[in-house]
């Protein structure tokens, strides 16, 4: 799929207060620092769209980005961050958990974690959550440029073979790079397949 056009729209933490959910919607969520805001703006070709820290914690809000002028991409605040404070923790349980309840035009959540690292338990429970909600998502192993092809193919492999022990199907998944672009086509054919 081409991009023409990616635009910021708005940012706010309430989901009541998010654009019409009139067209369909892709959701970034993962622990801070894995690279949502990069990959978005890998995807788009548009360094900048979207903010990015090498400090965890940059995205605090529910941020629309509109493609196309046909769907939407979500860039979310990451979660897992040990430093931040357990009220904020609790915000943003809440405002995730109504955005991902509520959303009716979520098309898929894009659930990332670090190629580098074995799974943990952070990111397998909340992806328990989303199975146990019937909310579709599928997995992006990032930053596969940190590391050989082989690596990350063996932690890929690792990982998908944790997930068997308790899902009947494992959760389509994608390996991207934010860096060097890999899995840029990949990732928008999944896109165009969905919003067909
Ligand atoms: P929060 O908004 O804090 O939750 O973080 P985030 O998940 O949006 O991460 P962000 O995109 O801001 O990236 C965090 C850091 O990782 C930045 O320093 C990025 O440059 C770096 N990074 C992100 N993706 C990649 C990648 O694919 N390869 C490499 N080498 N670095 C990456
Ligand atoms: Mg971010």
């Amino acid at each position: 799929m081409n991009i023409q056009d990616a635009k910021f729209l708005m940012s706010n933490s309430r989901v009541e207060e998010c654009p019409a959910p009139t067209l369909p919607e892709y959701a970034f969520i993962g622990r801070s620092n894995v690279g949502k805001s990069s990959l978005i703006n890998m995807l788009t070709n548009h360094k900048g769209l979207a903010k990015t820290s090498s400090q965890p914690g940059k995205t605090q809000l529910i941020n629309h980005f509109i493609i196309n002028n046909t769907w939407y991409l979500v860039d979310l605040p990451g979660y897992g961050y040990a430093k931040v404070s357990k009220d904020s923790r609790v915000k943003w349980q809440r405002m995730i958990n109504f955005y991902l309840r509520k959303r009716e035009n979520l098309a898929c959540v894009f659930v990332l974690v670090d190629s580098r690292h074995s799974p943990q338990a952070v990111d397998l429970e909340f992806m328990e959550q989303l199975g146990s909600e019937g909310i579709p998502f599928v997995m992006i192993f990032t930053k596969a440029d940190k590391q050989s092809g082989t690596r990350t193919q063996q932690n890929v492999v690792d990982y998908i073979q944790k997930m068997e022990e308790t899902w009947d199907e494992v959760p389509r998944h994608f390996v991207t790079s934010a860096e060097e672009k890999t899995g840029r086509d990949e990732v928008l054919d999944f896109i165009q397949e969905i919003n067909r």
